[in-house]
């Protein structure tokens, strides 16, 4: 850590309430607040209470005067070819628009909106119309199947939902809409009313009188109606976003708003040194916790101009990222190591013909960068490539370098420092005592989490203290479920997860919503699934499974046909990014003596490891069979 820097943590941690009141100037406030935290409770916090504001209002409404003409937002998709520009100004007039709608089916203050969408404008304009009126977002990715997208219904229990005819990926057509019936049909509450934004990409859409609602038609219905903005306390809920742990049941991370707006503001300008008036590309999707703060609140609540990308990152060549940094002079970037790496293997020339002068960073999260990819990427751009670490849990930024306050060296592989406002800890997993240099630990955080943070689960307070806050019994500390070793110099690395949680090309998955996927299938006795590196994509699933009736998988016909029927079972209940890469059957899996499936056993032995002590294994010839399929 350089001193400029280190000083500045400090701060944040040892004169916290100074510390946050001074960047908690960097957004409006209708009313200040009382109290910079509130911590009676722990470890419930809730940052800057007493004050009342907006997430819309900061994102929008302030920039009208200074920058009303400004681009906000430019969406571009190389699927469709459509491209367009809105100014601050019309991205209010959306905004006021789509919420006047919305208002018009009931949603007020507490009411959960359900967006279900594709990367178009209407899907930022639904979450920024969704806090205008003080109701609570979830968006749901467009990539998770029904099944799973009925699963967040029932627990959010959206009043109203906004979806789509349909996305494209890739130059295909996903029925979006087809989907979300779907999911209404699996669902125990489905909501009420569905609103549509109709492309014309899907002519096959059907339609469910009185329940679905077509955006144009509200949207001309409600136009000119002002929808002033209503003003929230600071801890009040803007949004839900589900996300994977070690159990079936995705988890509803649930976010304040005074403290959001706050950390998104400080993060723009200590971290990604975006400034109004500067462009901002982050090639992530709102589904995902990076795109709710990266390419919708933070760059908006900092008047920047935002953009919109829908499509991947090779189409209709290779150049498509480098040509809208040039066309658009992007000055901050925010990426993935996947998206990079899949760029690695295309043509440098790509990248070379574009002009990225204006480009200052770029950031990549949410996987492990390899230092292969690390390097390259900073050659080949000629820029510093900033590795950061961090979770859907925490909105913004736990490890990352932060040249805002202090340029500091780059070290291949390494996330940096911590991030200000995180009184981040290594601890030994065996009596939560600090690790030494050079020595593996728990990346732990001492609560209270800073501003930005979930500040609970959606609906069950009891949830979030167990899963989070229980890994230690004689601290309370919060767990991020991942592995860390500091060196001599103070730089983090990231190790892997304490947990069954895998990344896959930086979505993350629970292995058990996967087994209990493939466990759908009829014929599944039992199944393990464990993640195994891939060159590409950081990790995939592998599939282990027994099956009841052997002779359905009794030649290598029968056996293919079987595989492909449980990857179909996963794309259907969780979507194509959960599809196992192979399932393999087996007759047996290890287990110890007392019942407990060595996962971490399996997955060594596919990755071709040593799968450590095996004293308390049940049936030995289960790990051959591991090792035999997998090289078979
Ligand atoms: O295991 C860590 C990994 O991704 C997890 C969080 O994933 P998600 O909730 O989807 O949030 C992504 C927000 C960027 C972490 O617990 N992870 C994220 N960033 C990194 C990382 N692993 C290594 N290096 C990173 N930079």
């Amino acid at each position: 850590m350089g001193q400029k820097y280190q000083q500045f943590y400090r701060r944040s941690i040892e004169d916290r309430d100074a510390f946050w009141t001074e960047q908690a100037a960097l957004i409006d406030w209708n009313k200040p607040f009382d109290q910079v935290l509130e911590y009676s409770n722990p470890p419930f916090a809730r940052w800057f209470v007493g004050g009342q504001t907006n997430l819309c209002h900061n994102a929008i409404d302030r920039h009208l005067d200074a920058r009303g003409g400004q681009p906000a937002l430019i969406y571009i998709s190389t699927e469709t070819g459509a491209e367009k520009t809105y100014s601050y100004d019309e991205l209010h007039e959306e905004v006021v628009r789509c919420a006047a709608v919305l208002r018009g089916l009931g949603v007020g203050k507490g009411d959960v909106v359900l967006i279900y969408m594709p990367m178009i404008p209407e899907a930022i304009f639904a979450m920024l119309a969704s806090v205008r009126l003080g109701a609570v977002h979830s968006v749901v990715f467009g990539g998770f199947a029904p099944a799973s997208l009925a699963l967040r219904i029932d627990d959010a229990k959206p009043k109203v939902m906004i979806t789509s005819d349909a996305g494209m990926r890739a130059g295909r057509v996903i029925a979006y809409k087809h989907l979300v019936d779907e999911a209404m049909r699996l669902s125990q509450s489905p909501p009420e009313k569905v609103v549509i934004v109709n492309r014309g990409l899907d002519s096959n859409m059907a339609i469910t009188e009185g329940r679905d609602l077509d955006y144009a038609t509200l949207a001309r219905q409600h136009a000119g109606e002002d929808v002033p903005v209503t003003w929230l306390e600071s801890s009040d809920p803007s949004y839900v976003m589900y996300t994977s742990g070690t159990t079936g049941k995705p988890k509803g991370v649930q976010r304040d708003t005074g403290g959001y707006a706050v950390a998104l503001a400080a993060s723009m300008k200590h971290i990604y040194c975006g400034n109004a008036g500067d462009t901002m590309f982050t090639t992530s999707d709102i589904g995902w916790v990076v795109g709710h703060s990266y390419i919708v609140y933070a760059p908006l609540i900092c008047g920047l101009t935002t953009i919109v990308y829908e499509g991947v990152p090779i189409r209709p060549d290779p150049g498509i990222w480098w040509k809208i940094v040039q066309d658009y002079k992007v000055k901050v970037m925010f990426s993935s190591p996947t998206g990079v790496r899949v760029l690695k293997k295309q043509d440098p020339e790509y990248m070379s013909k574009y002009d990225m002068s204006s480009l200052k960073h770029i950031f990549l999260a949410g996987e492990p960068l390899d230092e292969p990819t690390h390097t390259w990427l900073t050659e080949a751009l000629g820029k510093p490539v900033i590795d950061h670490y961090w979770q859907t849990e925490t909105g913004w930024p736990i490890l990352t370098s932060v040249p805002g306050v202090e340029e500091t060296p780059i070290k291949f592989g390494s996330p940096s420092f911590p991030a200000y406002g995180y009184d981040l800890k290594l601890l030994r997993e065996s009596d939560a005592s600090e690790a030494d240099a050079d020595e593996k630990g728990v990346v732990a955080i001492i609560p209270p989490l800073p501003p930005g943070c979930m500040t609970t689960l959606w609906g069950d307070d009891e949830r979030f203290v167990n899963t989070y806050f229980s890994t230690f019994t004689s601290k309370l500390v919060y767990s991020t479920f991942d592995w860390g070793i500091r060196d001599r110099d103070g730089y983090y690395f990231i190790l892997g997860r304490t947990d069954d949680v895998i990344n896959v090309a930086g979505h993350r998955l629970g292995t058990r919503e996967i087994e209990e996927a493939v466990q759908a299938h009829p014929n599944i006795a039992e199944v393990a699934v464990v993640g195994v590196d891939d060159q590409l994509k950081g990790q995939m699933p592998l599939a282990f499974a027994v099956v009841k009736d052997a002779s359905r998988i009794a030649t290598a016909e029968l056996k293919a046909a079987e595989e492909k029927a449980v990857m179909a079972k996963v794309d259907a209940q969780l979507g194509a990014i959960a599809r196992p890469r192979r399932v393999y059957f087996v007759s047996t899996l290890p287990k110890t003596r007392s019942g407990k499936m060595l996962r971490r056993s399996i997955q060594a032995l596919a990755e071709g490891r040593d799968p450590g002590d095996l004293t308390s294994l049940e049936d030995p010839g289960a790990l051959e069979q591991i090792q035999q399929a997998v090289k078979g």
